[in-house]
């Protein structure tokens, strides 16, 4: 639907006074009426870094979920205030993984005798806490975009990878990425004694996969890929890598939200794409490319619940108060966190290309 024009003409005068003391970063999800004042748009990734290279930004509003303004937050200056326009954006994958489950965990490796060989690498999709554990404990951040280079690095530090929170990531970067074989990876729920695995299964362990994921991507399944192969012959299937294990390995192209983006313009006119993500950006993508044929995965709606909870009433909210001299809803994280989290974040970004 259009945006309401009053709303609109709030957020373009409120922008302008504004300036260049405000700069607003959008996550592909996000929807059109947010996405069209975004200053930069990304994937988690690209969003990460574009926050850390705008120093000289008094205010940046985060138009996307509660790790990625956190995220934010470490990566800029103290001086700057990172703005989230509804604190209840947050994210289902990364509440899975809570520190003290964390902390739990590597106790039963001590225990077991393999936390000297585990490093631990943890989704973007995560808290800062967890951030921050992994950081201090000589691991590093990765999203859907490099985390084929970051276990590279990992399993150049030591023999093992505790993944978080993400299994599906996990597991497919490792199986159909990197030459591991399933029985490489076990899965470690925290809800469960010991995980829920014997001694030997931790002893032969390679990838140590958090029982973590996402409630959107978790909907496409296998027979979503065959029935829209059948209903589109010739059809391109393109998922995000937060898709099940089957999906992905059905599918002809996997990648971050970015990688989907690109795919689809570089795509000749006529192509047909189906695609596995989330559907504001399915929508956007197939609007943007009349000359293609770009439809979701799923015959359903699925939106991520919690992207969308940004909407244009709350960003022309956050945009007012700040022209009026408040700050609402800053996200800080306490310094000690910060700290080891920007380690790990250093660290991801830092990885060869
Ligand atoms: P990207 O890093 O691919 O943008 O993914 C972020 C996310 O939350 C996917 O669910
Ligand atoms: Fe989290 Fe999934 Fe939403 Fe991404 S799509 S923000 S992983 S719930």
């Amino acid at each position: 639907a259009p945006s309401d024009p009053d709303l609109v003409a709030r957020a373009t005068a409120a922008k302008e006074a504004l300036g260049e003391r405000l700069f607003i970063l959008g996550h592909h999800y996000q929807r059109d009426e947010v996405i069209q004042f975004a200053d930069v748009t990304g994937d988690s990734f690209k969003l990460a870094r574009d926050a850390a290279a705008r120093p000289g930004a008094e205010f940046i509003v985060f138009c996307g979920v509660h790790f990625m303004a956190e995220s934010a937050d470490i990566l800029t200056t103290p001086e700057q205030r990172v703005i989230l326009p509804d604190l209840a954006a947050g994210c289902s994958m990364a509440d899975m993984a809570v520190l003290s489950q964390v902390e739990q965990a590597w106790e039963l490796f001590e225990a077991e005798g393999i936390a000297d060989q585990v490093v631990p690498v943890t989704y973007m999709n995560s808290s800062a806490a967890i951030k921050g554990f992994v950081g201090r404990h000589g691991g590093v951040v990765c999203t859907s975009s490099n985390a084929k280079r970051a276990l590279t690095w990992a399993f150049e530090q030591g023999q093992k990878v505790l993944f978080l929170p993400d299994q599906h990531l996990g597991r497919n970067t490792a199986v159909l990425e990197m030459g591991f074989t399933l029985d490489d990876c076990v899965l470690y729920d925290p809800h469960k004694r010991d995980g829920g695995l014997t001694s030997d299964q931790l002893a032969g362990a390679r990838m140590i996969l958090w029982r973590g994921h996402c409630s959107v991507h978790g909907r496409f399944s296998l027979d979503c890929v065959n029935e829209v192969r059948e209903r589109i012959p010739g059809v391109n299937v393109l998922v995000h890598p937060e898709c099940r294990h089957e999906v992905v390995t059905a599918a002809d192209y996997v990648g971050s939200t970015e990688y989907i983006i690109r795919t689809v313009e570089a795509a000749p006119a006529g192509s047909a794409w189906a695609i596995g993500t989330e559907l504001n950006l399915v929508r956007r993508l197939a609007n943007r490319h009349p000359d293609k044929t770009v439809s979701f995965l799923d015959r359903t709606v699925c939106y991520c619940s919690t992207m969308n909870r940004i909407d244009l009433p709350h960003l022309v909210w956050a945009l007012e108060e700040l022209v009026a001299g408040r700050v609402p809803n800053v996200i800080t994280v306490d310094p000690q966190t910060a700290h080891y989290a920007r380690v790990a974040l250093d660290q991801m970004l830092a990885l060869p290309a």
